[in-house]
C-alpha cells in the first residue's frame, strides 16, 4: 500500500531535523546497518533478530502484504530510527495495531521516537486502527517511559515469556491504549520538548 504525504521532516529538540519516509524494498541493507549498530543490550530485548538478511526479507514482505507500516528517520542519508505498526489483515483483531520503535543511541532524548510515533499513529488511525498494543520486556525502561507518557496502561504481564539471546527468561508487559487517546498525549509531549513542533 502506497503511503501518501512522504517524505516529511520532523524537528528535533536541538534544532536539527530528520527526514521520515516509508520503508520499502531496496532499504534492506540500510535497515540492517541501522539495527546492527544498536547496542547489544537493546537488541537483546527486541522481538526479532533484526540483524539477519532473512529477517530483513521477511520484514519487507510483510510491508508489501500490507501487514506492517514502517517509517524510517534519516539524516544525511543514514537511518537513525525505525518504527513499525503491525496490523492483522484478517480475523477478529483488524482494528488492533502493534507498535515497535528503535532509535540510534546517539540520537535519543531528542524527540525522534515521539515524532515517528506521531506520524505512525496518524496513519494507523486513518486506516481504521482503534486500539494500539505495545509489548515491552520488563527491563526496557526507556520504552516503558515513552509509552507510559503516551497514556499506555499495562494490561497484562506474561511471566517468563521472553527468553533473551543469553537464554535468560524475562516478563513481557502488554501495554495498551486507544489510538484516539494517544493524540493529545503526543501533541503535549512534543510541545513540551520541541518548541513549534505541534
Ligand atoms: C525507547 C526509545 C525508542 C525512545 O526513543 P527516543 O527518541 O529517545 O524517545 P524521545 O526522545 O521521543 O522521548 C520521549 C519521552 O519519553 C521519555 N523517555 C525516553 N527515553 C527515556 C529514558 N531513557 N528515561 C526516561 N524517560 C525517557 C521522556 O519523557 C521523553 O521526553 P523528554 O526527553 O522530553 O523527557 C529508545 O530509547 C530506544 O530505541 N530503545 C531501544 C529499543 C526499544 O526499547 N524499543 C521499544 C520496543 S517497542
Amino acid at each position: 500500500m502506497e503511503l501518501k504525504g512522504f517524505p516529511q521532516t520532523i524537528s528535533l529538540r536541538e534544532g536539527s531535523t530528520v527526514t521520515v519516509r516509508p520503508t520499502t524494498r531496496g532499504d534492506e541493507q540500510a535497515l540492517l546497518a541501522f539495527y546492527r549498530e544498536l547496542p547489544q543490550e537493546d537488541r537483546l530485548f527486541l522481538k526479532d533478530d533484526v540483524t539477519t538478511e532473512s529477517w530483513a526479507e521477511r520484514f519487507i514482505q510483510r510491508i508489501e502484504r500490507g501487514e506492517a507500516i514502517s517509517l524510517m528517520a534519516e539524516q544525511n542519508g543514514t537511518v537513525l530510527a525505525e518504527a513499525t505498526l503491525y496490523r492483522p489483515r484478517h480475523g477478529w483483531s483488524t482494528h488492533v495495531g502493534e507498535l515497535r520503535v528503535a532509535v540510534a543511541c546517539g540520537h535519543r532524548r531528542k524527540g525522534v521516537a515521539a515524532g515517528l510515533l506521531r506520524l505512525l499513529v496518524r496513519l494507523a488511525t486513518d486506516q481504521g486502527v482503534e486500539k494500539i498494543v505495545v509489548e515491552v520486556v520488563e527491563n526496557q525502561v526507556a520504552a516503558r517511559r515513552v509509552f507510559g507518557k503516551l497514556g499506555f496502561q499495562q494490561e497484562a504481564v506474561l511471566r517468563g515469556h521472553v527468553k533473551d539471546t543469553r537464554g535468560i527468561r524475562r516478563d513481557l508487559l502488554i501495554l495498551v491504549n486507544d489510538s484516539s487517546h494517544i493524540w493529545a498525549a503526543i501533541e503535549a509531549m512534543l510541545a513540551d520538548s520541541i518548541p513549534g513542533a505541534g
